[in-house]
Parts: structure tokens; C-alpha cells; sequence
């Protein structure tokens, strides 16, 4: 790759006067002069700053060694013993026992507060409940839920015993879930009835009820009630929430795990077909994820923070449950659609509750550019002092529009570039010391080695585009994929190794400036709405699928959602045959297949996944060696023709019955 990228943005964006007064900062100047020195210290010395850094837990036995590093497989804070429960929760009893720490609100618009205190004595009574279930030190807990303050508490209660969460997000299908909790070995499931979205309860335990039968290692599951919906229970297996805790003790002692304990594992989209369980531990990630929020988010003690994310996904690991916890910060967490019962709904929760810090995806903003700015005017912003933005390139019109419309020209942005797999933010401005730009998260925080390389590991030269990588182990990183130490060799530490560098499977570009410009990714994985699908997977659904010959999935730009997906299928005959008989001419029949292939992907994976488009086709290019050249397929769908190299392409026809097929 070694494009030059034709974005031009040259708009430079300091922050407004108000900003820093409003945070009792110094001038502009001598705010970025500081974080510089910093800066430079931490990247000559990058196990010293997160060293210093990991001071700021609460360890019950100190760390000896900071880092032990045997490439690809690091350990942090080596020797030390903590707990992410009494560092979210314990840590904050003695000086803001009665400050909130949640505030909710569900999608119907009731309302429940937690401070501290409150939801440091629910988080005990839910893990002595666990206990009682049998689950112990070192067990995989699912939690599939909703947006709702158990969800919180759930991680914190696994966190507490020692076990380990691995959430699922809640619009995932029953087969996406069967699959993630067989994988993980899980003992016990947490879940709830149901949950409110877009005006009407929707179903979560019995949706997956007949599922749970074929996850063998699966003794316990909790299920909270919230809509009150119907729900089959298991005798002896299935419990429900309330009985469960009712008779607990609000007292359950933290338990001492070692560092480099598994807090988590959380899977994600790769370039195969298979989800990969991402796996987190203890002292590294909560170190990382506590100093990322305070350098990005610069947390005030009256700050009320909403993070619009899914628990389901890592920001809502990191800067949902953890990050801000761990800060004494306030968190808003809503339940439901943005857009429900209006398409207001974000900006009325906003004034209502006075919020601070609103951290959310491009996405989403897109989404609200649409819709108007009426639905935005109606409602005084004016609580709002920092705007954030997660999971996907924000364009520069986006940026302008958050900035201006919401932001008022008052909020710094904060654009974080980050993954599941690095844990907390690398790159993003920290916002009263950095100038920011439209379009570019800036420069790698402190302690984080992240450059853009050519195919060689050399440097680029400005403005050159190549890949992000990490040049350095950092506390946050993923420790390996459950259960498979090659996949994780083979995904993310082959492309580099002689160098050692971390491959993040973007491509991007340093200005003049070393802000670094992300492209998107350069391998199979797309961000659908701010979701990172795998094309291999939505390809692998679809032949399972019993009319399904083939299939290759594609990504193509979509003004709101990023990327769309393209699904190019090829029947089997027999389907076909259904096709040529269809006496209405084949468009009907052809449309009915179609449906059924969207509402099958739905099924296996979940809605997110759907394709937008299916085209029908009767054969897919292939090299000679019988490789799909996904290549020529993305071209076709994003300029019409293919016109790259096809000198391995095995037969040409195909490509011309491909667009034929297109201008069906
Ligand atoms: O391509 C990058 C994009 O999202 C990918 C990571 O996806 P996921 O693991 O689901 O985590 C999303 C939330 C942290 C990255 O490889 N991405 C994430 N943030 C940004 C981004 N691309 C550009 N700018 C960002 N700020």
C-alpha cells in the first residue's frame, strides 16, 4: 500500500478559552508544553511511565517486576495481587460513599440512581449469590444483557470472586451466543427476561432458551426480570435474579488475584470465520484503561459522563464500567434506542440529566446529521464541556457538525483510536494540550509506541500510507485469544516479526505534524455502525445455509453506517431450479431468496450482521488456485467495474455476468 491519501483537511481546532477555564486549566500553551515533556520522557521510557502509572491502583501486594516480555506474550505488574472490584468500587468509599456512581435510565423513562455505596453493597450481595451458585475463582461467567445497572454489576460481582466475565452483547443471536459460551467454558450465564427497545419489551432468555441445552459446560443461569415477559425456566438450572440475592450477605471479601489474573475475554471479528475470545487480565488493563480516562476525558469531580456504547463491546468494558469507576466519575447509562420515542431522545437525556462528557461513535452522529438539527436545537446543550468520538474514521464533516451543532465550538473533541484487543485508547488528543483536527484521533498517548510502517517495518515518510503498528508492549494489551495461542501468534505478531511490532490491521498515514490519520482496515474485517463484522463470518453463515453453493461478502462506503455489506451468492442447483421454474419470471422467486438469506444471517449471528444487498450470481471470479478474488468483487461494488489486475483471474465471462447481474 503506498497511496497518498486524498483526504485535505487543514483546519486546526485549539481549545475554546471556555474549555479551560471551565477546567480551571492554565493557558493553551503551557499546557501543551507540559504534555510534550511528558510525552517524550514516556515514549523514551515507556515501562517507567506505566509503572508509575499502575501506582495509582490499589494493590494488596505490590508488583515486582513491571514488565516480563517474551515476544508476543507480555506480563505486567508481575508478582502484584489486586482486585478490579475494590478499585472501581471499595477505593471511593471513604471520601464519595453517597456521590452517584450510575445513573439510569431505562427507555420507558423510569429512572434508579446507585452511588458507591449502593452499588458497591449490590456488586457484594450478587457475588456472594454467585458463590452460592458454586461459581468460583477462575470460571468463565456470559453475561447476555441488556443496558441496565445489573449489567455493571455483573461484571463487578464476577470481577470480585475472581471469575471471569466474557459479556455477549444482547443483539447477538442464540447461535452467537451458544457458540461464544461453548468456547469459553462457561459455568454460568447471566442474563434477563428481557429488554426495552425502540417501545416494545424484546426478548432475551427465551429468544435463546432452546440454545442453552448445547452449551455442555453451562450449570447456572441467572435471569434478571425487567420486562416481565414470559420465560421458561430450567428447573435446577435457571434461577432467578432476585431469589438469588435476596438472601445474600452485602459483605464479600475482594478476592487477591494475581496481576496477570483473567478479568475478561470478549470476542470479535477476525479475518476467519470463527470469533476470537480476546483476552484481558487484571493489573495491566485496569491500570491502562484508569490512566487513559483521566488523560483523554481530563474527569472533574461534578462531570456526568455518557458513554453511548453497548456493554456488549469493549468501550463498554473500558469506559462504561471500568474507566470511569475507577475515576469516581458518574456514568449515564441509558437502556434503549437513541431515537425512541423521538428522534430527540439523545439530546433530551443529555439536558435532562446535565451531561458533561458525551463519548460516542461516528456512527451515530452521521445518523443525527440526518435527522436535522431541529431534533438538536430544541434542547439547551449547554451542560456539555467534551465530546468524544470511538470505534471508526470520523469524517470531517461529521467533525464539523458534532463540533458546531452540538459542541457549540465550546467542546474540544476527542476522536480515540483504539480495539478490543489493545484495551483502552492508544491514540486520541488529550484535550487541553493537543490542537486537534478533523478527521485524525492525533497523536499516540503517552507510553504507547504506535507508528505507520511500510511492508518493510521502515517508518514512512509523511503523508505516506502504510499500517499502524505498536512498537512496544503496552499494559492494556490482549494476552493471547482464548484457547488458541497460534491464532494469536498468526494474527497479530506474523506480519512484523522480525521487528516485533504489533499489527493492528490498519492502514494509515503521519502528517507533518505526526498525527496520525487512520484509513480503515486492510484486511477482511469491517466496521458496520460502528461494529466490527468479519466477512468471513457473515460468509460462513451464509453456506451453511442449505441452498448456499458459495459466497463472498464485500464491503462497500455507506454515508451512515461506514460500510455496507455486499453478499455475492452462488446457489446450488437444486435452488436454482426453483429459481428457473418460477413462472412469475425469476424476480419474485429470486427476491424471496434473498429474504430468506438476510433473515438467515440475522439468525446465526444477529441483525447486525444482515447483508444490505444480495446479488445473485452464477459463479464468483476465482484464481487458478481457486482463491475468491474478494479484491475484484469490493471494486465492483464501490466503482461499478473491476478494472484492477486480473491476469489470475481463472474466467473472465465471470465478471461480465457479474455486472450484468448488478444492473438487474
Ligand atoms: O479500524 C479501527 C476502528 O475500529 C477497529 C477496532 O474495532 P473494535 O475492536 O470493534 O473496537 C472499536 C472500539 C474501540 C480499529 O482497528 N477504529 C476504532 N476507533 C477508531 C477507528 N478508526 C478510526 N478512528 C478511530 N477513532
Amino acid at each position: 500500500m503506498k497511496s497518498k491519501s486524498l483526504l485535505k483537511e487543514n483546519r486546526k481546532f485549539a481549545p475554546s478559552v471556555e474549555f479551560l477555564e471551565r477546567s480551571n486549566l492554565k493557558s493553551f500553551k503551557a499546557n501543551e508544553k507540559d504534555y510534550q515533556k511528558l510525552r517524550t520522557a514516556a515514549q523514551k521510557n515507556p515501562t517507567a511511565y506505566w509503572t508509575k502509572q499502575a501506582k495509582e491502583l490499589k494493590w494488596i501486594k505490590p508488583f515486582k517486576t513491571a514488565l516480563v516480555w517474551k515476544h508476543p506474550f507480555a506480563k505486567w505488574f508481575v508478582g502484584g495481587k489486586l482486585n478490579a472490584s475494590e478499585n472501581a468500587l471499595d477505593v471511593h468509599l471513604e471520601a464519595h460513599a453517597h456521590k452517584a456512581a450510575l445513573i439510569w435510565e431505562g427507555e420507558p423513562g423510569d429512572t434508579r440512581t446507585y452511588t458507591f455505596l449502593q452499588l458497591f453493597l449490590e456488586v457484594n450481595k450478587l457475588a456472594n449469590g454467585l458463590k452460592s451458585l458454586g461459581v468460583k475463582k477462575g470460571d468463565v461467567v456470559g453475561i447476555y444483557m441488556g443496558m441496565v445497572p445489573e449489567a455493571v454489576m455483573a461484571m463487578l460481582a464476577c470481577a470480585r470472586i475472581g471469575a471471569t466475565h466474557n459479556v455477549i452483547f444482547g443483539g447477538f443471536s442464540g447461535e452467537a451466543l451458544r457458540d461464544r459460551l461453548n468456547d469459553s467454558n462457561a459455568k454460568c450465564l447471566l442474563t434477563q427476561d428481557g429488554a426495552f427497545r425502540r417501545g416494545a419489551p424484546s426478548a432475551l432468555k427465551s429468544a435463546v432458551n432452546e440454545v442453552l441445552n448445547h452449551v455442555p459446560s453451562l450449570k447456572k443461569v441467572v435471569v434478571l426480570k425487567r420486562t416481565g415477559q414470559e420465560t421458561p425456566m430450567a428447573p435446577g438450572r435457571d434461577h432467578w435474579w432476585h431469589e438469588v440475592v435476596a438472601a445474600q450477605s452485602n459483605s464479600c471479601k475482594a478476592e487477591a488475584v494475581d496481576s496477570e489474573h483473567p478479568l475478561f475475554i470478549l470476542y470479535t471479528s477476525g479475518s476467519t470465520g470463527k470469533p476470537k475470545g480476546i483476552l484481558h487480565t487484571t493489573g495491566g488493563y485496569l491500570t491502562q484503561v484508569k490512566s487513559s480516562f483521566k488523560t483523554v476525558f481530563g474527569p472533574q469531580e461534578k462531570d456526568l459522563y455518557f458513554c453511548s456504547a453497548d456493554i456488549g463491546w469493549i468501550t463498554g468494558h473500558s469506559y462504561i464500567t471500568y474507566g470511569p469507576l475507577m475515576n469516581g466519575t458518574t456514568v449515564l447509562l441509558y437502556e434503549g434506542a437513541p431515537t425512541h420515542p423521538g428522534p430527540d431522545r439523545f439530546w433530551s437525556l443529555i439536558a435532562h440529566h446535565q451531561v458533561t462528557i458525551l463519548y460516542t461513535a461516528p456512527t451515530a452522529i452521521r445518523s443525527f446529521m440526518k435527522l436535522g438539527d431541529e431534533f438538536v436545537l430544541r434542547h439547551n446543550l449547554s451542560s456539555l464541556r467534551l465530546l468524544g468520538s470511538v470505534g471508526e474514521p470520523i469524517n470531517p464533516e461529521a467533525w464539523m457538525w458534532y463540533h458546531t451543532v452540538i459542541g457549540k465550538k465550546r467542546c474540544p473533541i476527542v476522536d480515540t483510536w483504539w480495539q478490543t484487543e489493545t484495551g483502552a485508547i492508544m491514540i486520541s488528543p488529550s484535550p487541553d494540550s493537543v490542537t486537534t483536527k478533523p478527521g485524525t484521533a492525533t497523536l499516540p498517548l503517552p507510553g504507547i509506541l504506535a507508528d505507520v510502517v511500510d511492508q518493510n517495518g521502515k517508518s514512512c515518510k509523511a503523508n505516506e500510507g502504510g499500517f499502524l503498528v505498536v512498537k512496544h508492549p503496552w499494559p492494556s494489551m490482549l494476552r493471547t485469544i482464548f484457547g488458541n495461542k497460534e491464532r494469536y501468534v498468526a494474527a497479530y505478531w506474523n506480519e512484523y516479526k522480525k521487528q516485533r511490532f504489533y499489527f493492528t490491521g490498519d492502514g494509515a498515514r503521519k502528517d507533518q505534524d505526526g498525527y496520525i490519520w487512520i484509513m480503515g482496515r486492510v484486511d477482511d474485517v469491517v466496521n458496520v455502525s460502528g461494529h466490527r463484522l468479519g466477512t468471513a463470518e457473515v460468509e460462513s453463515a451464509l453456506v451453511a445455509h442449505p441452498k448456499v453453493a458459495e459466497a463472498a461478502v464485500v464491503a462497500k462506503p455507506d454515508d451512515v453506517k461506514g460500510s455496507a455489506l455486499v453478499a455475492f451468492v452462488t446457489l446450488k442447483a437444486s435452488a436454482k431450479v426453483i429459481l428457473d421454474a418460477d413462472p412469475s419470471g425469476s424476480t419474485v422467486a429470486a427476491q424471496t431468496i434473498k429474504d430468506e438469506l438476510k433473515a438467515w444471517v440475522a439468525k446465526e449471528i444477529g441483525p447486525i450482521a444482515k447483508p444490505d444487498e444480495i446479488r445473485l450470481a452464477d459463479a464468483l471470479p476465482k484464481t487458478r488456485s481457486g482463491k475468491i478474488m474478494r479484491r475484484l468483487l469490493r471494486e465492483m461494488v464501490t466503482t461499478g467495474k473491476a478494472s484492477g489486475d486480473t491476469s489470475t483471474l481463472e474466467d473472465f465471462s465471470v465478471l461480465e455476468k457479474l455486472r450484468a447481474s448488478d444492473e438487474e
